[in-house]
């Protein structure tokens, strides 16, 4: 694989001067139904001082009970334990504290503190959780509640309920040998609250500043296009993402190492402008480098070069401040992490054990998109820490004109069907549809490659003025649908003839699939889909997507007459149709 850092040198040598554009990619949470997560914890009993004289109590109290399970389509916020008996007197135990029961997916509780309160830990997607273990009683006195542990929710499926935390009352009858009876049972922690994000169970949707903006991007600048992706019906149609990509932050920092931020470029920080995002509806995206300096220091574009641009030595701390600041959305570029030699999958692993770390103690959870250029081959370790992950280099540098040839080669380079499931996604780059020099063909090519590949779609034209035609490519609704199936298949290559090449995506339901013709030979060509090939009977209705046509009941196969370079994506259902 050519290396990024070469074609960007190569890039920046020839192309310093006139500001245009680059493109970036990230993704953005479709469906909600996100995640699950535990309930807070009881809350404890009151305390009872036990008699001046005493000596502890004999039993515990009785396990606090966990409360009932819910199902909450997006998830929960994990339990609240509540510690146990703080201090017991004389004899008596502390009590143990609740502990959360099953939290979402990518939960984790955090650390009861006082009287021994176990940590909740996140459980796995699904259903109400199981609870857990009250206080065991204090004997004389009775704990003091206890500060239960957050868990956050996770994946899919129903909320789980938090644990009650017990908190106990002390001894009745302190006598001189002590209390009696142990502390109260605990009651059972309320359902989960609805999480704020989990994995997107479709591929992220949203837009993004490289391709049009590359550096040159500042409160106004994303201001004006996350307005626009709600006036233009793109909020509607589900893009949801508006990601910052490179150039927002110059690599400074203060005397803690918290970044520091050009308060005339971003007036109010970069909550700021979160916040604002938020108030459309839309979610906010953020990016860094997993190295010390990022791509804004070895290839400027637009703006000098930026020393200190990477989080290295910071994961913990910055990760943290994204996601205070309101960030859903985070992408990491490699730009520090190549130059310095860095080892990928560590960096990376580390980097999503911070956000995890973050979302434990702000709640909100962001997805992470690796961006490594498909270095070190990231479909065999990022599935399992992030949402998505770039294939491949970038699919336009600063100053070129879109090409085809790099669409197709992206696209390529992302086939990882193994790779691929819901919430994780192969990254080809994110779009150049719509961006100058692109035909209606090259547009609805692109998209419907990306459409049956089930890739992350973050638009990166300006969207404040794309044409009606630009619009259509991007929302059709039909294209979409196929992008966002809840199967999250990758499309795959099911027949090559000379560059005539047919591809299908299993869709979920029965006999479905979207099957896209693809000629890349030099000439017009007639592209036959054989309906055996794509695991179907041999009778199917036939529908083109971007002509909205049904064609009707077609006997084992399919044939069109394709123009070179350009494609005509059908949906195919087994069967004779309605
Ligand atoms: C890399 C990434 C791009 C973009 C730029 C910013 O090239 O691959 O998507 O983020 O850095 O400099």
């Amino acid at each position: 694989m050519a290396d990024c850092r070469q074609e960007k040198t190569h890039l920046t040598t020839l192309r310093i001067g006139g500001l245009v554009a680059l493109m970036v990619a990230t993704g953005l949470a479709c469906s909600s139904g996100t995640s699950s997560g535990g309930g807070t914890g009881g809350k404890g009993g009151s305390s009872t001082t036990g008699g001046a004289t005493a000596a502890g109590g004999t039993s515990g109290g009785a396990s606090g009970s966990g409360g009932a399970g819910t199902t909450s389509a997006t998830g929960g916020s994990g339990g609240t334990p509540n510690s146990g008996g703080a201090s017991a007197r004389t004899g008596g135990t502390t009590g143990l504290g609740g502990t959360i029961s099953n939290g979402g997916a990518t939960g984790s509780g955090d650390a009861a503190t006082d009287g021994g309160g176990s940590v909740g830990s996140g459980g796995i997607a699904g259903s109400g959780g199981t609870t857990v273990s009250g206080g065991a009683g204090g004997a004389s006195k009775g704990g003091a509640t206890g500060t239960g542990g957050v868990s956050v929710g996770g994946t899919s499926g129903g909320g789980a309920t938090g644990s009650g935390g017990s908190t106990l009352a002390g001894g009745k009858d302190g006598g001189p040998s002590g209390g009696n009876s142990g502390g109260l049972a605990g009651t059972g922690g309320a359902a989960g609250a609805a999480g704020t994000t989990g994995n997107p169970s479709g591929p992220p949707m949203g837009w993004a500043s490289w391709n049009s903006f590359a550096a040159k991007i500042n409160y106004t600048v994303i201001k004006g296009q996350a307005d626009a992706m709600v006036s233009s019906g793109l909020k509607a149609a589900g893009y949801q993402y508006v990601n910052i990509d490179e150039g927002w932050w110059q690599g400074t920092r203060d005397s803690a190492g918290n970044i520091t931020i050009d308060t005339a470029e971003w007036p109010g920080g970069m909550q700021a402008i979160a916040d604002y995002i938020h108030g459309l509806g839309l979610k906010a995206g953020i990016y860094t480098d997993a190295g010390k300096d990022g791509c804004g220091y070895y290839y400027p574009t637009g703006r000098p070069a930026a020393p200190g641009s990477g989080s290295e030595g910071h994961y913990d701390q910055d990760f943290l401040q994204f996601s205070k600041w309101g960030f859903d959305f985070v992408k990491v570029d490699w730009c520090g992490g190549s130059k310095e030699g860095v080892v990928a999958k560590t960096a990376y692993q580390a980097i999503s054990d911070s956000i995890k770390k973050a979302t434990a103690q702000t709640g909100r959870a962001m997805v992470f998109s690796v961006c490594n250029w498909g270095d070190a081959n990231p479909w065999d370790w990022a599935p399992a820490m992030s949402t998505m992950w770039r294939t491949s280099q970038d699919i336009i540098y600063y100053g070129d004109a879109p090409d085809m040839k790099r669409v197709l080669a992206n696209f390529d380079s992302a086939q990882h069907a193994t790779a691929q499931s819901p919430g994780h996604y192969n990254d080809p780059d994110m779009l150049i549809v719509g961006m100058s020099g692109f035909s209606l063909a090259q547009n609805r090519t692109h998209m419907a490659l990306w459409a049956i590949s089930g890739a992350p779609l973050l638009a990166g034209n300006k969207l404040d003025s794309m044409s009606a035609e630009v619009k259509g490519v991007l929302t059709n609704s039909e294209v979409l649908a196929i992008n966002q199936d809840a199967l999250a298949k990758q499309g795959t290559k099911v027949s090559d003839s000379g560059g005539l090449q047919v591809y299908s995506k299993v869709l979920s339901g029965t006999g479905r699939r979207a099957v896209l013709l693809l000629n890349r030979s030099t000439a017009t060509a007639t592209i036959t889909a054989r309906f055996a090939d794509l695991g179907l009977g041999a009778t199917v209705s036939v529908r083109d997507i971007w002509a909205a046509t049904d064609l009707g009941s077609k006997t084992t196969s399919y044939a069109a007459s394709v123009p070179s370079n350009d494609s005509v994506l059908l949906m195919i259902t087994e069967g004779t149709g309605p």
